[in-house]
């Protein structure tokens, strides 16, 4: 498959790259190198040097080849921080995703994977597993940034039929 990982720069996204490019896929990188590293790009992975905040170079990378997924890991991600700069997080988060979001689905990206947080059911995990049912209860901005682009996706899902998972960890 054709995939575009958000975020490939960086801890998590780089990890998953490998695992792309191991099963055979062929991977872009977007990133801004904000946090992530050059040198985390694995091998074998194109990588194209984009802001998400810049809603028109993010439209035209993801207009520029047909992919068969989009997987987001770009974005702020300390709970700490969240709580000390509330409003850049929740901004940051949220309109870099809509820009990635809309953009996926003014080009039919059919496939979205996005990397969400446990952060998003509060005290709730701390004494067990999440599960579906788990109550979704989030205990800082941080958290509350990734409800609102879950319910943006389900938004995308139910209006425009782009399909949707959402990772917790
Ligand atoms: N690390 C964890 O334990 C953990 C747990 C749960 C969820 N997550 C989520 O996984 C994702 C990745 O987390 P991480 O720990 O790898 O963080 P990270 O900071 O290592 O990676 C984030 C990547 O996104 C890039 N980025 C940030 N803002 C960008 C922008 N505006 N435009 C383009 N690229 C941008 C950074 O340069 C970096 O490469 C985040 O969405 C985070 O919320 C991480």
């Amino acid at each position: 498959m054709k995939c575009l990982v958000t975020g490939g720069a960086g801890y998590v996204g780089s990890h998953v790259v490998i695992s792309l490019l191991d099963a055979g896929h062929d991977v872009v990188v977007l990133d801004n190198l904000s946090t992530g590293h050059l040198s985390a790009i694995p091998e074998g992975a194109r990588f194209w040097n984009i802001d998400l905040a810049d809603i028109t170079a993010t439209r035209n990378a993801i207009a520029s080849e047909n992919w068969d997924v989009v997987l987001h890991f770009a974005a702020l991600s300390s709970v700490g921080d969240s709580m000390r700069t509330p409003f850049h997080y929740l901004r940051y988060n949220a309109m870099n995703s809509l820009n990635v979001i809309e953009s996926c689905v003014d080009c039919n990206v059919r496939r979205f994977v996005f990397s969400s947080t446990a952060a998003l059911f509060g005290e709730e995990i701390k004494s067990t597993k999440a599960s579906e049912s788990t109550v979704i209860n989030p205990s800082s901005p941080y958290g509350d940034s990734k409800f609102f682009i879950e319910k943006t996706l389900s938004w995308a899902d139910r209006i425009y039929g782009m399909r949707s998972a959402c990772l917790s960890v």
